[in-house]
């Protein structure tokens, strides 16, 4: 595997620690949103039961006649796994060390787990569905169609449940998702045919309103009782600090805790789609 850069290894750590966190606090066993409809109560008690719905959803979309899937960005391997109990042969792309632990518990050799990125990925298998669930955001678009094409079988699927973001002139405080416009023209030059299209933005954005609530009522407390801790113990330490990193810890300031990352502002700046394609003969 190429060096990581300091982006990815970030964004893996986050990933990580939402995942030893969920599993711990909640017994979540996804690392996806919660889905959220037929009136579940937007609770954290009931992400648990929210993330199964996302589940059940995204397998509902499968088409009669794969038989073999690709599961790119893997997470925890729960999909891959309940993919396997429906019956279908499923192989899996994670680049994370600390999951892939856990996926091989969890799918004993039932399953081949290339341990890379899907940017990396070498391989001269070929499936009916390569599958991307909330995996496809953080993946280099155009790598992510060109690997796709060369993995499918002819009249295979591209599978895609994730994130994009609206192109609005303010981009808002929350990162993540590639430019929909951006990627809607890149896959209209490839043999990919739309054939399923939802838009579950509605049904995902309750998400932020909880990580908002979380982030307000529990991590801001946590993190100002620590300083009050630490200003007491080492009152010279924390104001070299303090002043030292006063533009970073602005900026994060700022970022999680000035508003502007509720489930409102969600569907302001970000969409979230299914998208599911076939390959079309070249
Ligand atoms: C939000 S999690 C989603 C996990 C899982 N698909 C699910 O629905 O629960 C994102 C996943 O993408 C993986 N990932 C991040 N960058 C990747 C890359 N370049 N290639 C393949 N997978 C990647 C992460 O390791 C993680 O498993």
């Amino acid at each position: 595997m190429t060096k990581k850069s300091k982006k990815e290894i970030s964004r893996e750590v986050g990933l990580e620690v939402g995942s030893i966190c969920g599993k711990y606090f909640l017994k979540l066993d996804h690392l996806h949103y919660g889905y959220w409809n037929g009136g579940l109560d937007v609770d954290i008690t009931n992400l648990h039961t929210a993330q199964d719905k996302y589940a059940e959803f995204a397998i509902s979309h499968i088409p009669d006649g794969v038989k073999t899937i690709l599961d790119v960005g893997c997470g925890t391997g729960q999909i891959a796994k309940m993919l396997i109990d429906a019956g279908y042969k499923v192989d899996c792309v994670s680049p994370s060390d600390y999951m892939n632990r856990h996926i091989r518990e969890l799918l004993g050799d039932k399953s081949r787990i290339f341990e890379c990125t899907y940017e990396e990925i070498e391989t001269t298998n070929k499936y009916d569905m390569i599958w991307f669930c909330e995996s496809f955001q953080y993946i280099d678009p155009e790598k992510a169609l060109s690997n796709t094409i060369e993995l499918l079988n002819d009249g295979g699927y591209l599978f895609i449940c994730d994130i994009f973001r609206r192109d609005t002139k303010n981009k808002g405080l929350m990162g993540g998702g590639h430019d929909i416009n951006k990627f809607h023209d890149l896959v209209e030059q490839t043999p990919f045919k739309l054939i399923e299209n939802k838009d579950i933005t509605e049904q995902t954005a309750p998400n932020m309103d909880l990580m908002n609530d979380i982030l307000h009522n529990v991590v801001r407390p946590v993190v100002n009782a620590g300083m009050r801790l630490s200003e007491s113990r080492y009152p010279m330490v924390v104001k070299f600090l303090k002043w030292k990193y006063r533009k970073k810890m602005d900026k994060l300031g700022n970022k999680y805790f000035s508003g502007g990352r509720s489930g409102e502002d969600f569907k302001k700046f970000k969409t979230y789609q299914l998208l599911l394609y076939q390959k079309q003969a070249l």
